[in-house]
């Protein structure tokens, strides 16, 4: 039987994006059974992926090179442990699939003495026998169907199933890759999905999760004990234990900002960074024991010095474990943002509340994404583009930065190491001149001069979700261009200042 693999699996074998893989079978140039492509299929529709370009490999390779020098080996490859069950699960795969062959080479075997036998007592039978005799022989002349390339592609499969375990969340249906010695959380949330957790170290008990099947290893120490009555029914902790082979896990994930608790959490500064005179990049710290749940593309009020509150968008991803980021641009006369220029320092305390706000990805969506960021609106932007990267299945992306001067885009090497990294990403950096913000609502024509080119410039920009975000008036204006150029109202998401 043809070897059947998710669209996942698939877009990961030949180093593409789910939402390519998607394009081609909603095209016609990709057969798909029931959502999983055959490995067959899969070669026919990408003849030129080749070993050489696997990044996988190639980090092997590094490891290789550098005798597996400790920090990648341990960043790159589960423990010991796990690595030895998943060679025995694949070993024993290989046993049960050598006896197959050895039977069917038996049977095929007794099938051509029986016709040989039917041949040589001759009679009506015996003309018969002798053409499937000829067809058996003809068919055992022959190579095995698959090419060298289809095969390398099955040994592929085969490595990263050493590698890496996949995981299947019911009942959303999601599912995630687990690579090296992440915990079952970490690698969801490093994939996208905001798997319910709290403590994330094993103090709180609120990530358990039912492994229906497959087998997991406790990585990580915990404190919490899982009930008995609960640990017979295979409830498990996902933040201490890492996947030994595929899973299927029965878990709750967040699936809407509803879903996630109001939290109250102290942090402190653990550093500022100023990479233009206009903008602090504040990095913010929780403590051991809590973590801010969120979702990318929402915000948190901050508060400073007891008193000075700001509510921000969050830069970072929610897979950053304790760490928080925070863009915030220099108005003279605003308290907030003068205490952040001219007082605040690493280590003073920050009050952390939220998390606010409805400008998360549509997750539900395959359609392309267009992000447009007005200067410091950058930060939702930064923090949705990283989930739509790790959930890998949108077909396209651009990204158009928008700022009234050059140093408005103060962090022009990010855009472009994405750019540099992905396929499907396109950064298009715009400086207008003038007060956009100013004259957005006053001058929409001259705004729409300037931007209608740029926006029409995006082939697939009617069938895009677009995600505006920055000040008020500029995210107001650019809605009403994109509506005048036939964008529906319903693939618009704004969120401003
Ligand atoms: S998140 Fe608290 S125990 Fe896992």
């Amino acid at each position: 039987m043809a070897k059947l693999m998710n669209l996942h699996r698939a877009a990961r074998l030949v180093g593409v994006t789910r939402g390519a893989l998607q394009k081609k079978i909603q095209d016609g140039d990709l057969e798909s059974f029931d959502g999983m492509i055959t490995l067959d299929e899969l070669y026919r529709a990408y003849p030129d992926a080749s070993l050489e370009n696997n990044s996988v490999l190639e980090q092997v390779e590094q490891i290789k090179e550098m005798a597996f020098g400790r920090r990648i080996l341990e960043r790159s490859l589960p423990d010991k442990e796990v690595l030895a069950a998943r060679l025995h699960d694949l070993s024993k795969e290989l046993v049960e699939a050598k006896a197959l062959l050895n039977h069917a080479r038996i049977m095929l075997d007794g099938l051509g003495h029986e016709l040989e036998a039917i041949i040589v007592q001759g009679g009506a039978e015996a003309k018969f026998a002798q053409k499937l005799s000829n067809w058996l022989h003809a068919q055992r002349m022959q190579t095995p169907p698959a090419s060298d390339a289809a095969r390398a592609l099955l040994i592929r499969d085969n490595f990263l199933r050493v590698i890496s375990a996949q995981v299947k969340i019911l009942p959303s249906g999601e599912d995630f890759f687990v690579e090296g010695n992440d915990s079952l959380l970490e690698a969801a949330l490093r994939a996208g999905i905001p798997l319910t957790y709290g403590c994330s170290n094993g103090s709180c008990g609120k990530c358990k999760a039912r492994v229906i099947s497959g087998e997991i290893k406790q990585v990580r120490p915990h404190e919490y004990i899982i009930p008995p009555t609960l640990q017979a029914q295979g409830y498990a902790l996902m933040c201490s234990c890492t996947a030994v082979s595929d899973l299927v896990i029965e878990g709750e994930v967040a699936q809407a900002p509803s879903d996630l608790p109001d939290q109250f959490i102290g942090g402190a500064v653990r550093s500022i960074e100023h990479p233009t005179d206009e903008i602090a990049v504040i990095h913010i710290k929780t403590p051991p024991n809590e973590r801010l749940r969120f979702l990318a593309g929402q915000r948190a009020v901050l508060t400073l010095d007891r008193s000075l509150s700001a509510q921000l968008s969050i830069a970072s991803c929610p897979c950053e474990d304790r760490h928080l980021e925070f863009h915030v641009r220099r108005m003279h006369g605003n308290l907030f943002s003068d205490y952040v220029f001219d007082r605040l320092k690493p280590g003073d305390a920050v009050l952390i509340r939220g998390p606010l706000g409805h400008f998360v990805l549509n997750t539900e969506s395959q359609r392309p994404i267009v992000f447009l960021a007005f200067c410091n609106g950058f930060a939702a932007v930064k923090s949705l583009m990283e989930h739509a990267m790790a959930l890998d299945q949108a077909e396209s992306i651009h990204l158009l930065w928008i700022a009234t001067k050059e140093s408005g885009l103060y962090l022009p090497g990010l855009a472009r190491a994405w750019a540099d990294a992905l396929d499907n990403f396109h950064y298009v950096p715009i400086v207008v001149g003038g007060d956009l913000d100013a004259t957005a609502s006053r001058q929409e024509n001259a705004v729409a001069r300037t931007l209608g080119p740029k926006l029409l410039a995006i082939p697939s920009l009617t069938r895009s979700d677009v995600y505006i975000a920055g000040p008020e008036l500029a995210v107001d204006a650019m809605k009403k261009i994109l509506l005048g150029l036939a964008v529906p109202e319903n693939q618009i998401y704004v969120d401003s200042d």
